[in-house]
């Protein structure tokens, strides 16, 4: 049994399919359901006898308590947090909520639970926090990729509290025991992001015909990685990671921005062209982001040489995948966005977001 958070949001569930697809060991996901979390991600597990979803919030001690000892995990993989670095510009505050203290009290918990556990048990027990590589901060073109060993210089409010998050994790490791591995990865892709981010955003409003926004010179680089390749570091991690390390996870695809969208709007052009004409007429240069990183890149050689874990999935490979999953799924981009959800979720789970 494992104890997974945040489980309903974009990469949490791509972990959760990819486990029942090659485990039949239980699992159980704690997530609030905020904006970019959505049940519906798992419909395809309704039923199963090994999935248990309890709708909550991870600062809420009571709840993580009685989870830890009613379940009795093995492992809790943390992926619970806010992730949008926009939304940490427009509004810090749910960022310091969730991400620091809602993880420090996870942490609590944990501690509490493995401190119950017999030795054997205590020995083979993980917590892997699943962070981010923004922590490190940014690069210039020519600088060497973040080893482990960078300095942490997180400059958004959404990876300074990732930043905070990671080093209390540490601390939980270094002064009580408790055997945390934390992961640093790069920019995902995939099926089921929330269309916030730069792919999916960037899909949506080609093909509803809107302008594509870039910000600034669109010459900021980012390491993107298949987030099918983050699942499958996720589980070497959780089976060969070493207590108290830190891993950094990359896809070894650096991509100017620009580069990104361009790529986007020709995987578009050859499968539904536009009548006006190519996608890229789309683009816009819009007013760069406050504080905006340049350049995040993975040097990966410790996982690949400690975990043997490598990405799998070539880019352009990827990029087609994914636009051919929005195209074939626009239903589930309308239902992510409506405030029909939203109110679904207030009926279904009445409460459940109301202030403490
Ligand atoms: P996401 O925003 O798609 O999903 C976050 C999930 O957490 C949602 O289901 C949401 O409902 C849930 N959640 C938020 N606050 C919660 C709370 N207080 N209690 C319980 N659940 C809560 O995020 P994602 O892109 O899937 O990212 C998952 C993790 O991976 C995050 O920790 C993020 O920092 C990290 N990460 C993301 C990327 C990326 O490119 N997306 C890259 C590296 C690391
Ligand atoms: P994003 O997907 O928000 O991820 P992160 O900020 O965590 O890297 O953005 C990826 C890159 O794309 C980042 O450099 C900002 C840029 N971007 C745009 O140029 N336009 C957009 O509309 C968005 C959402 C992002």
């Amino acid at each position: 049994m494992i104890l997974v958070t945040g489980g309903c949001g974009f990469i949490g569930s791509a972990f959760i399919l990819d486990w029942f697809a090659t485990t039949n060991e239980p699992l159980v996901n704690l997530d609030l359901l905020t904006y970019a979390g959505h049940p519906g991600n798992l419909s395809t597990l309704d039923g199963h006898a090994g999935y248990t979803f309890v709708p909550g919030d991870i600062g809420d001690t009571a709840l993580v308590t009685a989870l830890l000892r009613d379940h009795q995990p093995r492992a809790v993989i943390h992926f619970a947090a806010e992730s949008h670095v926009d939304r940490s510009i427009a509004g810090p505050e749910a960022f310091i909520q969730t991400n620091v203290v809602g993880t420090t009290r996870l942490l609590q918990g944990a501690l509490v639970h493995w401190r119950s556990l017999p030795a054997a048990e205590a020995e083979a027990f993980r917590f892997v926090n699943v962070s981010t590589d923004e922590v490190f901060g940014s690069l210039d073109r020519h600088d060497p990729p973040f080893t482990e060993h960078h300095p942490y210089q997180p400059n958004s409010p959404y990876s300074a509290s990732k930043a905070a998050a990671d080093h209390f994790a540490r601390a939980w490791h270094h002064t009580f025991g408790l055997p945390v591995v934390t992961t640093n990865c790069s920019n995902n892709y995939g099926p089921r992001q929330f269309p916030e981010k730069l792919i999916p955003l960037m899909i949506h409003n080609a093909v509803s015909g809107k302008p594509l926004p870039v910000y600034g010179d669109g010459q900021q680089v980012r390491d993107w990685l298949h987030v099918s390749d983050h699942c499958s570091a996720l589980r070497a991690v959780l089976a060969r990671g070493r207590p108290g390390q830190t891993y950094n996870i990359g896809g070894r695809s650096e991509r100017a921005n620009l580069e990104v969208v361009r790529t986007v709007c020709g995987v578009l052009d050859a499968v539904r062209p536009r009548a006006a004409g190519p996608h890229a007429g789309l683009i816009r240069h819009v007013e760069d982001r406050l504080g905006h990183d340049r350049r995040y890149a993975i040097d990966d050689r410790k996982i690949a040489a400690e975990l043997q874990w490598q990405p799998a999935v070539r880019f352009e490979d990827g990029i087609r995948d994914t636009v051919l999953w929005y195209l074939e799924h626009e239903d589930w981009v309308q239902s992510v966005t409506s405030g029909a959800y939203r109110r679904w979720v207030e009926q279904q789970y009445p409460g459940l977001h109301a202030a403490p």
